[in-house]
């Protein structure tokens, strides 16, 4: 019997091993589809062998190859099968994590399921972080946010049980329908400034608000989902250790998280949902560039263009609740995001954002005084170069000794 047919279940691990030697750069894809041709024949023959026994037999697998992936793949299958659970299908994939939705055998309901990857599952550091996702989660319980159930592991694989949302992601909406009329956008905007007011009291910071994190029912309701950057603002172990890092994506990510501060407050998850909502009604993000690193660059140094110039039908109002909510500087942004529900509930009733004109007004007073400083300064140091009247005396007692010195040599010549 063949090496491969040896093994129970056979037929199934065999299925993902063509995938698997193609990502390894074992074979190539032509060199797969030919083995896999033999493997058909072999069917229609009468003598049926698998494509892991072709990999082998054809030399493009040794066995200790074909040992190693295969333990790799019965692993990463077991993220499938976790006790108490029936995986119905894959949600979705992030940077961090694939998202699948599972029955919950015991409450008969249907849950979100977050797996974190064999490859970081072995990685403490994530892990850590990966269960500091649950704990924070479970301490939150809004309509607005993504209900955490449980977290756990199983099989070496760990996992965190979330409520299903069904609906999709704003990002999929601006995707598929492009920009949002500014109301829709502000009603979205309200209910997760709603949700990260009732996280920042609870003393928790999201750090990774983006239109990929904002789900939206049937029925309309906003969930901010994926706290898995979320941490306690005490806890500032887990800040240092990431000191000098920047986390996120950089499309929505405040300047102070580029520059890796430790000290990471709400203010960050404000500007995020500012970049947010900025993309969300004029369709592009603030800062584009062809690289991280640019893209970085200009959220700390260059100046936004305002949405109302890029989407015209924007009233003035949300453009400058864009500008406080995006300011560069923290303590120039919203000083709570119940602060920001109120200029956005003004702005969706027409009214001007209270709030963020405050703002202005407080700047614009810093910048007259600031110009009134200068403006001191430049007179007095006028007065330093062209008024010194010690300075004016000496020149005065110099030429006139000049002066007296010239008339008495001409006197004496003169008297020759
Ligand atoms: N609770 C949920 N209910 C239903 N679908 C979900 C849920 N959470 C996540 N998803 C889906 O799974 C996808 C992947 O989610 P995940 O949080 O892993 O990554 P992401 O937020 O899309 O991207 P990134 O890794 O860049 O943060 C989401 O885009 C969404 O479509
Ligand atoms: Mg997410």
């Amino acid at each position: 019997m063949s090496e491969s047919s040896k093994e129970s279940g056979k037929t199934s691990l065999d299925s993902i091993f063509g995938k698997v030697v193609i990502d390894k750069q074992l074979c190539t894809k032509g060199e797969v589809k030919n083995c896999l041709d033999i493997a058909k024949k072999s069917i229609t023959k009468g003598q049926p062998i698998t494509l892991t026994d072709v990999l082998l037999s054809q030399g493009y697998l040794t066995k200790t190859q074909y040992k190693r992936l295969k333990t790799e793949v019965e692993k990463s299958r077991s993220t499938q099968q976790i006790p108490g659970f029936k995986m119905i299908k894959k949600l979705g994939q992030g940077a961090m994590a694939v998202v699948f939705m599972a029955k919950q055998i015991s409450l008969d309901r249907t849950v979100a399921i977050k797996v974190l990857p064999n490859r970081l599952s072995e990685n403490p550091e994530y892990v850590e972080r990966f269960y500091k996702e649950g704990r924070a989660a479970a301490m939150l319980n809004h309509n607005n946010i993504v209900q955490a159930f449980d977290v756990g592991e199983s099989g070496g694989t760990h996992y965190f049980v979330m409520e299903y949302v069904e609906g999709l992601t704003v990002y999929d909406v601006v995707k598929q329908n492009g920009i949002y009329a500014e109301r829709e956008a502000l009603l979205i905007i309200s209910q997760m400034a709603d949700a990260l007011h009732h996280a920042h009291e609870k003393g928790l910071i999201h750090r990774d608000v983006k239109p990929k994190n904002i789900m939206i029912t049937s029925d309309g309701v906003a969930k901010l989902a994926d706290m898995g950057l979320a941490r306690e603002l005490t806890d500032t172990d887990a800040a240092e250790s990431e000191q000098g890092r920047a986390y996120g994506t950089p499309y929505y990510i405040a300047p102070e998280q580029i520059r890796g501060e430790i000290d990471i407050d709400f203010r960050a998850d404000i500007y995020s949902l500012g970049a947010t909502l900025y993309h969300m009604v004029t369709g592009r993000v603030p800062f584009e560039a062809p690289s991280p690193s640019s893209v970085m660059h200009k959220h700390l140094k260059e100046d936004l263009v305002p949405p109302d110039h890029l989407n015209p039908k924007l009233s003035v109002g949300v453009s400058e609740v864009v500008e406080i909510m995006m300011a560069k500087k923290r303590d120039e942004r919203y000083h709570s995001a119940q602060e920001l529900s109120e200029d956005l509930q003004a702005v969706a009733n027409g009214e001007p954002p209270m709030q963020a004109r405050q703002r202005f007004d407080a700047d614009t007073l810093s910048d007259l005084e600031k110009g009134e400083e200068d403006f001191d300064a430049y007179d007095d140091d006028d007065d330093a170069n062209y008024s010194n009247p010690v300075g004016l005396k000496m020149a005065v007692m110099l030429l006139s000794g000049a002066l007296l010195i010239s008339i008495i040599i001409i006197i004496m010549l003169s008297g020759k």
